[in-house]
């Protein structure tokens, strides 16, 4: 391995296709034939709903091939199999993130993997900084799209067709359907749902007052450290996304207070009963239309 095909973890799958197909036959020979249809992404602090899902069966991130393990207080690291609301759910309790350490690549192969066991669709949530001073700590934001201003990208380097394009499109990175169809869902049940635009940068610190003023310049609603580069990866595999941000604190600068991990984990362990109770609802309304991905991958020989 040359010094320009490492990563900034010093580690780089070179064939990131035949490392997500060794994932994914490690987890699907543990699955006692559950076929999961929709992926979960829980963030920081949102992880309980993995333990809502029946029949479940756990495998920490430790176990799996290639998997990096996440190192984060408030995520649990590991993938739980199970039912909800007549779904089949493949979760990450927990995600890992760049701050950590990881190339996007390598912080991208656990949600390839979700994919590639037959999760097309996938909700993905997070933490998030708010930049509106009316939003209250604990509202629910559905992300419309997204700016990224990380530091890596989880494309870079070889593209392997088998797996997307070369340059994909993310002109409805955010699913417009399953927007609307998630905003009817919250509506129905009295969930009320800001809309907006997240930002992703690298962290780990959080970002100065300046730098809010200028994320909100640039139209942001809403700041984090992670899901851009797992949206990418996401629709580089032509699966279908849904974003929702917890904000869990107001940004930087906002309302002059200093911010803290543990105000984060806070605000979203308050709003855990209308998270679970909106997911649910949610996955619920998509249950009639959700299949097992086809993923082009799956149906070539073996390398
Ligand atoms: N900034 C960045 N990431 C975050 C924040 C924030 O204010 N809150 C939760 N994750």
């Amino acid at each position: 391995m040359t010094a320009a095909q490492t990563d900034t973890a010093g580690r780089y799958p070179e064939n990131l296709y035949q490392a997500v197909q060794k994932a994914a036959a490690f987890v699907r020979d543990r699955l006692d034939g559950r076929q999961p249809v929709l992926g979960l992404i829980l963030g920081s602090g949102l992880g309980d709903f993995a333990d809502r899902l029946s029949d479940a069966i756990a495998i920490d991130y430790a176990e799996i091939p290639g998997f990096p393990a996440s190192t984060v207080v408030g995520h649990a690291g590991r993938l739980v199999v199970g039912t909800i609301e007549g779904v089949c759910c493949i979760a990450m309790q927990g995600r890992v993130h760049m701050y950590e350490g990881l190339s996007a690549r390598v912080a991208t192969l656990p949600v390839r993997t979700l994919i590639s066991l037959g999760a097309g669709t996938l909700i993905i949530t997070n933490a998030a900084g708010g930049m509106h001073s009316e939003w209250q700590p604990g509202t629910l934001m559905l992300i419309t799209d997204h700016i990224n201003l990380m530091s890596d990208h989880p494309l870079r380097g070889p593209n392997d067709e088998r797996l997307g394009p070369r340059f994909p499109d993310m002109t409805r990175a955010y699913d417009p359907v399953l927007r609307d169809r998630a905003g009817d869902v919250a509506a129905r049940i009295g969930v009320h749902l800001e809309r907006g635009i997240y930002i992703g940068l690298g962290g780990p610190t959080y970002e100065t007052p300046a730098e809010i003023r200028m994320l909100r310049a640039m139209g942001g609603d809403a700041v984090g450290m992670s899901t851009v580069p797992e949206v990418i990866a996401a629709r580089h595999m032509n699966a279908r996304v849904l974003g929702i941000s917890c904000i869990t604190n107001q940004a930087a600068g906002i309302t002059g207070e200093v911010l803290c991990h543990d105000e984060v984990t806070e605000t979203a362990a308050r709003i855990r009963a209308v998270f679970e109770r909106l997911l649910r609802a949610i996955i619920a309304e998509l249950r009639a239309e959700l299949s097992p991905f086809d993923r082009p991958e799956n149906q070539l020989d073996e390398e």
